[in-house]
């Protein structure tokens, strides 16, 4: 796998809900590269649970952290870095995560979203408010962000598995060269 170039990292956004942890696991594991969940580093630095962060100190202050947590990350090079839903959506995070590594969209319609994040109690930004309408309008808002990715995904109906395969498949013959 890989062979002829090094593994470049691989950088996963999409909405709440698409499976970035997840298939980013699987991805790291594929690739024997480090696995990096940006929410996960802003809660070890917090030392508490996001939810805990937006009720504390609300959104924009859980955004400075989110900045300061990338900047963090990328200095790291070629690892699999799963952001949070948000993270994609500032002009600054793009540029930065689009010259660290190839960018990956995990798209996901709204009615698999809404079925994924049914029951949710730890995001913040789904409290309150009527669900559907809350990730409808978050979603529109942050899709054209999501579509300046280097590769989309679809995830609807698939399999973490199928999912990480496609975007390996993607990686290898985009940056794999043939050894
Ligand atoms: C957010 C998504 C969450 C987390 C925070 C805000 C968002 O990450 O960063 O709750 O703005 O969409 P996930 O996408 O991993 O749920």
């Amino acid at each position: 796998m890989m062979r002829g170039k090094e593994f470049p990292g691989i950088v996963l956004v999409g909405f709440m809900g698409s499976g970035k942890s997840s298939v980013g696991r699987e991805l790291a594991r594929r690739f024997d590269a480090r696995f990096v969940d940006l929410d996960e580093r802003i809660e070890q630095a917090a030392g508490c649970p996001i939810r805990d962060l937006f009720a504390r100190e609300g959104e924009p202050a859980f955004r400075e952290r989110e900045k300061n947590a990338l900047r963090e990350v990328l200095s790291v090079k070629g690892c699999v870095v799963a952001t949070g839903g948000g993270a994609f959506a500032d002009e600054g995070n793009r540029v930065l995560l689009r010259s660290y590594a190839p960018v990956v969209y995990l798209e996901t319609g709204v009615e698999a979203l809404l079925d994924r994040l049914a029951g949710d109690v730890e995001r913040p930004l789904l409290r309150g408010g009527e669900r559907e309408s809350v990730v409808r309008e978050l979603l529109s808002r942050r899709v054209p962000g999501y579509r300046e990715a280097d590769f989309t995904v679809r995830t609807d109906g698939r399999t973490v598995q199928e999912v990480a395969g496609q975007v390996a498949g993607w990686i290898e013959r985009t940056e794999g060269g043939t050894g």
